[in-house]
């Protein structure tokens, strides 16, 4: 488990990055960030499920802050028909470092259009500042 893990390391390092996202994020969102089959249709429930975080999603489109907002506080498409967070808030289980290291890590699965969409999304909306 990473949770007593020493915050000394460079929190920016996708390795790290991968190694969170293997343990916390591929069981929905799978193993090479495929996402879930037919995630761009609501299931019985009325729910989205899980997309994928590559470029045939739309992670990319997200500024730093949200995407840091996203997973920390957890998140639903607003038309979902249920209330509950069907992506859950990360916050008590992530550290502020490693939550910036998870979305990193994201970031190398885009194309370099994406990435550079992405940093101009990210200009005035970065990642909030964290002391932790
Ligand atoms: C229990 C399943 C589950 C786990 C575990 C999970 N997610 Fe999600 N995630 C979802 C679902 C479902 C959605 C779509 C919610 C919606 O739009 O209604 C989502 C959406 C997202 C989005 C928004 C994508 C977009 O384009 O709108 C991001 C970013 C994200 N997840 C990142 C993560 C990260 C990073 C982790 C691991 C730390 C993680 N998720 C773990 C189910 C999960």
């Amino acid at each position: 488990m990473a949770d007593d893990a020493p915050l000394s390391h460079d929190a920016s390092q996708p390795i790290e990055g991968e190694q969170i996202y293997q343990q916390h994020c591929a069981s929905c969102h799978g193993i090479d960030g495929e996402g879930m089959p037919n995630w761009q249709r609501p299931n019985a429930m009325g729910e989205l499920p899980a997309p994928p975080h590559g470029p045939e999603g739309h992670t990319w489109k997200h500024s730093d802050a949200m995407l840091y907002r996203m997973v920390s506080e957890g998140w639903r498409d607003p038309w979902n028909e249920t209330e509950r967070l069907t992506m859950p808030a990360f916050e008590d289980v992530l550290t502020p470092a490693e939550i910036r290291s998870v979305i990193n890590y994201l970031k190398t699965l885009w194309t370099p259009e994406q990435q550079r969409h992405q940093a101009e999304e990210s200009e005035g909306a970065s990642f909030p500042m964290q002391s932790e």
